[in-house]
């Protein structure tokens, strides 16, 4: 296995979106961030020899992160076609050797029904900005339905709606962190050069 480190070096030439849509809530995951959501995964046992499917995939962070730790298959989902193409590129640039798919369809209708272990990693929509609250409810649920163990990033304060949702849903929440990121400033209504952005990450075995 690669140090965690070493794989942020790697996931550094992911490119991010050309032209971000503030609806959809698009920016590229930092590769430190990505770097240390899959490392962590991997040494859970939850991505070698398994399916990852990453939900709302962007231009492909996640999803190539699992893809250099030698899962069986990676599927990434977008119901934006645009960050797709560049995914498409990225994973040429990363050069993984495992096969990763990409998959034009909205997330929050469980596209996929994949076969055997399967692990999603997600850094979804949080709605905070629209007033659309808990938009990573329906993906936490898409989660629930196609994965026995998941990975998700949500904004800060999010561990009482994530554990009760979990409770609701027959599942559990084993691991929990903190991350903190600077985003450059990509939308209209953003008024500084950089946003920080406050999150938690947590690992969720599904039954
Ligand atoms: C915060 S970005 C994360 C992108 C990427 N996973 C990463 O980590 O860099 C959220 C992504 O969710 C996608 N998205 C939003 N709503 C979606 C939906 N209903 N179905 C699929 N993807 C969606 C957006 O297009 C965007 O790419």
């Amino acid at each position: 296995m690669s140090s965690k480190s070493g794989l942020a070096q790697r996931l550094a030439i992911v490119a991010g979106f050309e032209n971000p849509s503030a609806s959809l809530e698009q920016y590229r995951t930092p590769p430190e961030l990505a770097a240390h959501l899959v490392h962590t995964a991997d040494l859970q046992g939850d991505v070698e020899d398994r399916t990852v499917v990453d939900l709302g995939c962007g231009t492909g962070m996640l999803a190539l992160g699992a893809a250099l730790r030698g899962p069986t298959r990676v599927v990434g989902v977008d119901v934006d076609p645009a960050p797709l193409a560049t995914a498409t590129e990225n994973k040429r640039k990363v050069a993984s050797a495992s096969a990763v798919e990409w998959l034009r369809a909205d997330a929050t209708r469980a596209p996929l029904c994949p076969d055997g272990p399967t692990t999603v990693v997600m850094n979804p929509p949080f709605g905070a900005q629209t007033g659309n609250e808990h938009a990573d409810r329906a993906f936490l649920e898409t989660a629930a339905d196609i994965a026995d163990v998941s990975y998700s990033i949500h904004n800060e304060d999010s561990d009482e709606f994530v554990e009760a949702f979990t409770a609701d849903n027959g599942g559990e929440v084993t691991h929990a962190f903190r991350a903190s990121f600077d985003l450059p400033n990509q939308f209209d209504h953003h008024t500084d050069t950089s946003r920080t952005i406050d999150a938690e990450v947590f690992r969720t075995e599904w039954r």
